[in-house]
């Protein structure tokens, strides 16, 4: 196998030691936090692992080379010396994307075009718009740097979710939000507004030992260095049945039926149940103490503040008098709300979410 290669795990801002956990857990050798994700180094089965198996990175990128360029000139003769065929095929079309900070070359698209031309006219690659493929090349400081998207389409995408509700989070970042609780795949969750059921879901396939990308395509099955057995041998998969402990309610019953939907098509509807019920007749399961991850409605996205209050004070009752010994995690945008549950929760760090910052407010055992 070739040299090992730098990996940069891209995640949310705020989620990154969360990730280089779950990297190292992998077998990642020393993940290092970087802003926006987490710097590795790893083979090319790692590069696909990492695609099939990390559950909080939101795309893997892989650093294939870097020469420095002073004008595009340089730009163009290095390029076409680059030993493109090492990585891409003459037959898969790609696309290429430029930045440039605090260099000489400072057109992008100019930039662009000479990477494009270079492999065209030394590999033979059609450069499309549309393409799938992605290089992306950072010039920096007259440093230009080479690295492919290996995820294509986000992680986020794991091929299961076809129907989603109003305001769904994205399963990389309730996937890290469990991490940040503690979650082992051992303990029961309860999500009692669940929407699409990303927490209920997320959690089922953690527990039932299920890859989040054992399903879905990758960009890096383009390139010239994929090996569909080794890459077919990391997807199989040997899921446990384990008991029924992950719940899901909301008072939508649209958002119950996606929901449902959702697990089957994900493979953990033998552990999972959801039920079209509002928060003001929810009550506990019959299982030991687990966690109450919930993302209840927010700011400017849903609702009406005073309203927002009021389902906040409702939520907050709930868990007090049913959940004993149950621990909380509530995913929000606004403290205040946060606060109006009167729970002891703890904030954590400021996660973007479209335009919106969101946190996740963990508490003790109740
Ligand atoms: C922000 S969304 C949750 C999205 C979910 N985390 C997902 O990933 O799809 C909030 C949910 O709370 C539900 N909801 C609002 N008021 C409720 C109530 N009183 N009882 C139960 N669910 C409620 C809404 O129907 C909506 O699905």
């Amino acid at each position: 196998m070739s040299e090992p290669l730098p990996i940069f795990l891209a995640c949310l801002p705020g989620l990154e030691p969360a990730l280089a956990a779950e990297a190292r857990a992998l077998g990642l050798p020393e993940p290092r936090v970087t802003a926006g994700g987490v710097d590795t180094m790893g083979s090319w089965p790692d590069i696909w692992r990492a695609n099939i198996a990390l559950r909080g990175a939101s795309r893997v990128l892989v650093r294939i080379g870097s020469f420095r360029a002073l004008h595009l000139a340089q730009l163009d003769k290095r390029s076409r010396k680059f030993a493109w065929g090492e990585y891409l095929r003459p037959d898969v079309p790609l696309r290429v994307e430029a930045h440039c900070t605090r260099s000489r070359i400072y057109h992008q698209k100019a930039a662009a075009q000479r990477v494009e031309r270079a492999i065209s006219d030394t590999l033979g690659a059609p450069v499309l718009a549309e393409a799938d493929l992605r290089l992306m090349v950072r010039i920096e400081d007259d440093l230009v740097t080479l690295s492919l998207d290996t995820s294509g389409e986000g992680l986020h995408k794991r091929g299961y979710k076809l129907a989603t509700g109003k305001a769904p989070l994205r399963e990389t970042m309730a996937a890290l939000f469990l991490s940040q609780m503690g979650f082992d795949g051992s303990q029961p969750v309860l999500d009692p507004m669940c929407g699409s059921g990303t927490f209920v879901i997320e959690a089922a396939e953690i527990a039932t030992g299920l890859a989040p990308g054992r399903t879905r395509p990758f960009a890096f099955e383009l390139l010239a260095t994929y090996d569909p057995k080794v890459s077919a041998a990391l997807r199989q998969q040997e899921p446990r049945m384990g008991p029924l402990q992950f719940f899901g309610y909301d008072r939508d019953q649209g958002a119950i039926q996606n929901s449902i939907r959702n697990a089957d098509r994900a493979g953990v509807a033998h552990c999972t149940r959801f039920a079209c019920q509002p928060i003001s007749a929810l009550s506990r399961p019959d299982t030991e103490p687990g966690l109450i991850m919930v993302n209840p409605p927010y700011g400017a996205r849903l609702g009406n503040a005073k309203l927002l209050y009021a389902l906040y004070g409702t939520l907050g009752e709930r868990l007090r008098t049913e959940f004993k010994g149950w621990r909380v995690g509530l995913v929000t945008s606004e403290r205040k709300l946060a606060h109006a549950t009167g729970l002891p929760l703890t904030p954590g760090p400021l996660i973007p979410h479209g335009s919106l910052k969101i946190q996740l407010f963990q508490s003790a055992p109740l």
